[in-house]
């Protein structure tokens, strides 16, 4: 039977992550494929969709972004934002938790330097995307992160859309807009549910957009 991958899931989902390992979760690394992206970039706006336990929004924050998280689940938002808060207002001050259905909720056109999400499903992924994309400043970088298709560690997960080709999300990208730096499936070091070590296969897409490319240029 398929999964479903509705707000309760993920409510479910981050409530007994917390209770079960909660340090564990509140010390998981940034991103490695945004750490490559973003380390390169100067820091500006960023929009991280699908924030969850917030250790992207953080590391942005961090190295000097003003950061805009973005989650379905409350219960994620509350332990990011505590997280943050730990760590100081030079950290907390620069990023606002925000609770949206990345399914309906659009964000504001061409506001954000960086726009990064990592593995959300339960989502249309090409209309989420195309917003995303669209809510990337001129000159600005998107960030795709997903399961590729021949990722291990999701392979028995039963859902439409879980995974994704990188190829497939650069089709959605005008080439008159955009310039793809990367569009590839990247290793990640990850341990399995026995404790060893797998690697995750991420489909990466990284795009620059035109600096003269607006929204408003290409309607
Ligand atoms: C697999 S987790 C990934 C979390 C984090 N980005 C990471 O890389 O570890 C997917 C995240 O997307 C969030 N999510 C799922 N559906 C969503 C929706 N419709 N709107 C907003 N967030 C959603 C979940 O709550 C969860 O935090």
């Amino acid at each position: 039977m398929a999964e479903d991958f509705s707000t309760a899931y993920w409510e479910q989902h981050w409530a007994k992550a917390y209770r079960d390992h909660a340090d564990a979760v509140r010390e998981r690394a940034p991103n490695p494929q945004l750490v490559a992206v973003a380390g390169d970039l100067t820091p500006g706006t960023a929009l991280d969709a699908g924030c969850g336990h917030g250790a992207d929004a953080v590391w942005l924050a961090s190295h000097g972004w003003r950061v805009m998280a973005v989650d379905v689940s409350t219960v994620a938002l509350r332990h990011a934002r505590e997280h943050a808060e730990s760590l100081g207002t030079d950290v907390a001050g620069r990023i606002d938790w925000l609770p949206a259905d990345l399914g309906t909720w659009t964000p504001t056109e061409e506001q954000f330097d960086l726009v990064s999400t990592h593995y959300v499903h339960g989502v249309e992924p090409r209309a989420l995307f195309r917003r995303l994309a669209a809510a990337v400043a001129p000159g600005g970088t998107l960030l795709i992160v997903g399961h590729d298709p021949s990722d291990p560690h999701t392979s028995h997960v039963c859902a439409p859309d879980v995974h994704v080709t990188a190829g497939q999300v650069a089709t959605l990208l005008d080439p008159d807009r955009w310039d793809i730096l990367v569009a590839e499936a990247r290793a990640r070091p990850a341990t399995d549910h026995h404790g060893d070590r797998a690697p995750a296969i991420d489909a990466v897409l990284c795009a620059r957009r035109h600096a003269a490319a607006s929204n408003a240029e290409f309607p």
